[in-house]
């Protein structure tokens, strides 16, 4: 049996239900937003978000989900399949989950509005059922992930970025939404006590692994449904680089800018940079703070009595490190 369907045996049933009901969650009177919502649902992604809200609540529950643990895992999908759509504008990508974007066949202004669509879906979702811790949770994330979004473009536009900043950045765009993923899994079955709190540290460390992972995708040729090699492109910096930053000459760091900077848009400069940053042992730097970010994460999980829920979550924090997209 493959990882992936090993990871989502004990929560089938809830993932079956949750796969009709975002559907549901979507829809609108407005036929243009159909074909397009009809469009992103027929593409799923990895659903890893909706599958660690099962989990978490599972495992602190001892096998219980409500209907507030399926409109919470609706909502997280519908905001992080809205962080995409306007990602992929932001970031000027043509591809997501191995098909053109909705920027790429819709264009940008149409992106932007399904984006707001989702977005506003998602949490109307949350008021209109009262479900206003799991609203609190979730809109600290939305905030975030703006927040984390623009410290990105800001670090990209003066290329001065540290790696603590980079771990700032990728806490905020990525590990936040993670993070309220585990504690909303919890807190929908469990509203008071401290396993919110320790489900929001679990998502939180596993979401920086999680990151640092698709960073990584970034510098192969592997085919991961979206675009590779084009984060130097759009002037992002990420582990790798910021590592062979720190620790080359000056000249080499002067001629990594100055590539940066002025030659990003050229394919074959952007990579000899690659190669240079895979010589100078960029990634496996990377790779040795993923895994000590994603253990980190497994020592939370230690603590909770043993069972199948627990054991897929195990699963699934090695998935994060070890999956092919
Ligand atoms: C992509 O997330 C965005 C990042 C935070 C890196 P996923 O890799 O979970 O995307 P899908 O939903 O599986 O396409
Ligand atoms: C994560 O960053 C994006 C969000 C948090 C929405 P990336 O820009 O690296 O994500 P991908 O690679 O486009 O999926
Ligand atoms: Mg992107
Ligand atoms: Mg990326």
């Amino acid at each position: 049996m493959k990882i992936t369907e090993q990871i989502k045996q004990p929560i089938l049933l809830e993932m079956e239900l949750f796969e009709k009901k975002f559907h549901e969650s979507m829809s609108s009177k407005v036929a243009l937003l159909n074909r397009i919502t009809y469009y992103i649902v027929n593409r799923k992604g990895k659903q890893m978000r909706p599958m660690f809200v099962f989990l978490t609540a599972k495992m602190v529950s001892g096998g219980q989900v409500n209907e507030r643990t399926y409109r919470g895992a609706s909502v997280i999908e519908l905001i992080h399949t809205a962080t995409l759509v306007h990602d992929d504008v932001v970031d000027d990508s043509n591809k997501r989950r191995g098909f053109f974007s909705i920027n790429a066949l819709w264009k940008n202004k149409i992106a932007v509005l399904v984006g707001d669509y989702l977005l506003s879906k998602g949490l109307l979702l949350s008021i209109d059922n009262g479900d206003f811790d799991l609203l609190r949770i979730i809109s600290v994330a939305v905030r975030e992930m703006s927040e984390g979004e623009l410290l990105q473009i800001e670090k990209a536009r003066r290329l001065d970025i540290t790696e603590e900043v980079y771990y700032e950045i990728i806490r905020q765009k990525t590990a936040t939404l993670i993070a309220a993923c585990c504690s909303l899994g919890a807190c929908s079955v469990v509203p008071e006590g401290p396993h919110i709190e320790n489900m929001r540290r679990f998502g939180e460390l596993i979401g920086m692994a999680f990151q640092i992972k698709d960073d990584l995708f970034d510098y192969t040729d592997d085919a991961i449904g979206k675009p590779t090699g084009i984060d130097i492109k759009e002037q992002k910096m990420t582990l790798p680089l910021i590592h062979v930053l720190n620790t080359c000459t000056d000249t080499e760091k002067r001629w990594l800018i100055n590539s940066i900077k002025n030659h990003n848009k050229d394919k074959k400069r952007v990579k000899e940079v690659i190669a240079f940053v895979k010589q100078k042992n960029g990634l496996g730097y990377a790779e040795q703070k993923m895994v000590q970010f994603q253990q980190e994460a497994l020592q939370l999980l230690a603590d909770y009595p043993d069972s199948p829920y627990k054991e897929a979550l195990i699963m699934m924090v090695n998935y994060v490190i070890d999956r092919k997209v």
